[in-house]
């Protein structure tokens, strides 16, 4: 059954016939069926179809794409957000809190917390997220959270090296042994990508780089945590390995811009972080200038960033990092969709995955002009209404 959306004041397509970059149709119409996106253009051409909505001038846009999340965990860390807020620092150590919380917990526990995330996340907009594994880091909690993980969405990353847990407290090589072997072999099944946190305190360069190549000799693909807090060679490692992505890039020197803006490696910029650890935000303008590709992500954790949201991170970059709204939604949406290799996602046009955001708002850039206002009407996933009302 085909879908008319129509009266549609604003549409951001992002599509390949518009330059690629962001782009968007006024007075527009769009049409779905079968769970994709069969027509985009203006809404006094638009075909017939069996159901029509009217979006009575309001902004549509792609869904949002959150290329970087960890929502397989149990507990929560909100006094350490607010010893933090009180003037403590915020340290990679929060991590093991999170890890033994995580291994306490049941299947069923970890699955309903996944569950509720994700559909918080579906209620603000976001129809295509990553997941990563990182708090169970011994070889079958590990293997359980992925297994999770992929029960919600195909992209899902093996994170075995997010610290080294406290049974390896001073074996940090047997550790990252184990996360290249047996953690991986039981691993690699259930993962798209593999993931190293390189940062003091976590995995140095060589321990980031090898455990990536094992990765990668296993079938999966690179992403990094890298430069969050503070300067290092994560960026290096993470262009070297070929990574698809390097997260937060909060500290960067120029080679980190140069060789990022020379590479395919998207640098996924994840604001809501430096919200929750009132940390400088990294310097998103610098990195599109130089021409780089950036993409927004949320990062929703239990410690550094507990927000699901893409609005907040939208706002976050447009009034924190210089990004125009433009570029904000751009790489929420199409940069998410590069972050990840997915071709069929962060755009709106014949061909694309019927992943559409009806707003309460007559333009994409009310997301930063009406911060922490709920303006997400209507959501569609692959076509099917997944949150909100159409009407
Ligand atoms: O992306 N940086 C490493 N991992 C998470 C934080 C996880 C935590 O604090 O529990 C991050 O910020
Ligand atoms: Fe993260």
């Amino acid at each position: 059954m085909s879908t008319l959306i129509t009266n549609i004041g604003e549409l951001v397509t992002n599509a390949a016939d518009q330059g690629g970059g962001f782009a968007a149709l006024s007075d527009a119409g769009l049409v779905m069926d079968d769970g994709q996106v069969t027509w985009t253009g203006p809404a006094s051409r638009a075909p017939a179809a069996d159901h029509i909505v009217d979006a009575r001038g309001r902004a549509v846009l792609p869904g949002f794409v959150d290329s970087h999340a960890h929502l397989v965990f149990a507990g929560e860390r909100g006094a350490e957000f607010a010893a933090r807020m009180a003037g403590a620092p915020y340290q990679a150590g929060g991590i093991r809190s999170t890890v033994a919380a995580t291994r306490r917990a049941t299947d069923p526990e970890l699955r309903a917390g996944l569950r509720r995330l994700v559909a918080e996340m579906a209620r603000q907009g976001t129809t295509t997220l990553e997941c990563k594994s990182g708090y169970g880091l011994t070889v079958a909690d590990e293997a359980r959270s992925l297994s999770l993980a992929a029960e919600i969405t195909p992209e899902v990353t093996y994170l075995g090296a997010h610290v080294v847990p406290p049974e390896f407290d001073g074996d940090p090589a047997g550790y990252v042994d184990l996360v290249c072997g047996a953690m991986l072999d039981a691993c690699a099944p259930f993962a798209k990508w593999v993931d190293v946190f390189c940062e003091r305190g976590a995995f140095g360069a060589d321990e980031a780089a090898a455990v990536l190549a094992a990765g990668q000799s296993a079938g999966l693909t690179a992403r990094v945590h890298a430069n969050q807090l503070g300067p290092g060679p994560g960026v290096q490692v993470a262009v070297a390995a070929g990574a698809a992505s390097a997260d937060h890039c909060t500290h960067l020197a120029s080679a980190d811009i140069d060789a990022l803006a020379g590479s395919a490696t998207v640098a996924t910029l994840l604001p809501g972080v430096e919200f929750s650890t009132r940390q400088p935000y990294p310097d998103a303008r610098r990195l599109i200038d130089a021409g780089a590709t950036v993409a927004l992500a949320t990062d929703c954790n239990p410690g550094s960033c507990f927000t699901s949201s893409m609005p907040l991170c939208v706002a976050l970059a447009v009034r924190e990092m210089r990004m125009t709204t433009a570029e904000a939604v751009w790489s929420a949406t199409a940069g998410g969709a590069r972050a990840l290799r997915r071709t069929d996602v962060g755009y709106l046009a014949a061909g694309a995955r019927a992943d559409v955001v009806l707003l309460d708002a007559p333009s994409h850039a009310y997301l930063a002009y009406r911060p922490g206002v709920p303006l997400v009407a209507a959501v569609w996933q692959a076509g099917r209404l997944v949150a909100g009302s159409a009407g």
